[in-house]
């Protein structure tokens, strides 16, 4: 059994670290040129990620990588940051500009996982080792590490069926996938499907451009007057942000008995929209574990040390076969276990989560 889940679940339940500054210090002109050593000193990495509309990735991600980083080198390694802003062209450059920079190893969450390959070769050609995060880029890449995402959809689908139990045969769903351009969100609505299918309508289906809220709002307002407001018995959100679109739209139309939509990322509005009964589910992922396997392989990486001791699968790409990863699994979160998940792992504080407009809701639940 590979024990590196064990290992940083521990790891978890230190998230509410994750404001502690970065300790690492950077390396001079002259050991950046230099093969990092074994000692682990100097080592730069390159940390790109997708966007910024999505809470994790400037709250929890980044801080994270950066505190898991300074670990692994023992304070001397040093992380190089950029956010694509859901630009995939600006992606491209800003791996271009790391390359140049010569970052010892890149840790690459991609806006879009085809337009990206063309850069990783690049880095992998100039030496550079390449972790896909989160989503599985193409190109060589030499690890990855992710959520068992195909699972995640199963857990929203599953949920989704538990709310619905017998309302399941009075009407349809609708489904708001996310983002083409992302590998993940083709795994989430998979997974969903196999878990929804033969058991409800799909009255209306949407892949939403670039995961925005405000694209999931157009799209629920065009489903609910193509099917009527009353036909609709559940939605499949794939996200919390969208979720967040999603409801507006049906108290825009009216619906004060809102029906249960599923999210996930476990966002504080999010969060709030479960424990005020507006939104049913969210999917909680743990993302301590995986920037501390990003953070650790990042390291044996750039030393040019081996990584079997780290990963508990091996994963296939459209374009690379047998890419050693690390996959962490999501956990549902609902109204019943907001405390042991998001609170108990010091991700939110019952004050961040139960302010004023949701002291009433949080009192129902004994969320003290
Ligand atoms: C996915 C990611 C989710 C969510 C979404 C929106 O790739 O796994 O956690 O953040 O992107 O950007």
């Amino acid at each position: 059994m590979n024990t590196y889940l064990g290992r940083v679940a521990a790891a978890a339940v230190a998230a509410s670290a994750i404001a502690v500054s970065l300790t690492a210090c950077g390396s001079t002109d002259e050991d950046a040129d230099a093969r990092p050593g074994a000692s682990g000193d100097a080592i730069k990495v390159g940390l790109l990620l997708p966007e910024d509309q999505t809470a994790r990735y400037e709250k929890f991600d980044k801080p994270l990588i950066e505190k898991e980083v300074g670990k692994f080198t023992r304070g001397k390694g040093k992380v190089v940051y950029a956010n694509a802003k859901q630009d995939a062209a600006a992606q491209n450059s800003q791996v271009e500009a790391m390359i140049a920079d010569k970052v010892h190893v890149l840790i690459i969450d991609a806006v879009d996982a085809k337009a990206i390959a063309g850069s990783v070769k690049k880095a992998k050609d100039a030496g550079i080792p390449v972790i896909a995060y989160d989503r599985l880029a193409e190109g060589p890449i030499d690890a990855y590490t992710s959520f068992d995402n195909e699972d995640v959809g199963k857990v929203q689908g599953k949920a989704l069926l538990d709310a619905l139990g017998d309302k399941a045969k009075d009407g349809h769903i609708v489904m708001m996938n996310g983002s083409v351009t992302d590998p993940n969100a083709k795994q989430f609505k998979s997974g969903a499907h196999s878990v929804l299918d033969g058991k409800v309508s799909v009255g209306k289906e949407y892949d939403t451009v670039d995961w925005k809220p405000e694209n999931a709002n157009t799209n629920m307002a065009a489903a609910l007057s193509a099917l009527g407001k009353g036909k609709i018995v559940g939605v499949y959100s794939a996200n919390d942000g969208m979720a967040g679109g999603i409801i507006t739209a049906l108290k825009a139309a009216g619906i004060s008995n809102l029906p249960p939509v599923t999210g996930q990322d476990a966002e504080l509005a999010g969060v709030q929209r479960i424990v005020a009964g507006e939104q049913y589910m969210s999917v909680y992922k743990r993302y301590a574990p995986e920037a501390a396997a990003a953070a650790e392989m990042a390291v044996a990486l750039a030393k040019g040390e081996k990584i079997d001791g780290i990963i508990n699968q091996i994963v296939n790409s459209p374009t690379t076969k047998g890419v050693p990863s690390v996959l962490v699994p999501g956990v549902a979160l609902t109204r019943s276990n907001v405390k042991s998940t998001v609170v108990d792992d010091g991700v939110y504080t019952v004050d961040e989560i139960c302010t004023d407009k949701f002291r009433a809701a949080c009192d129902e639940i004994g969320l003290k």
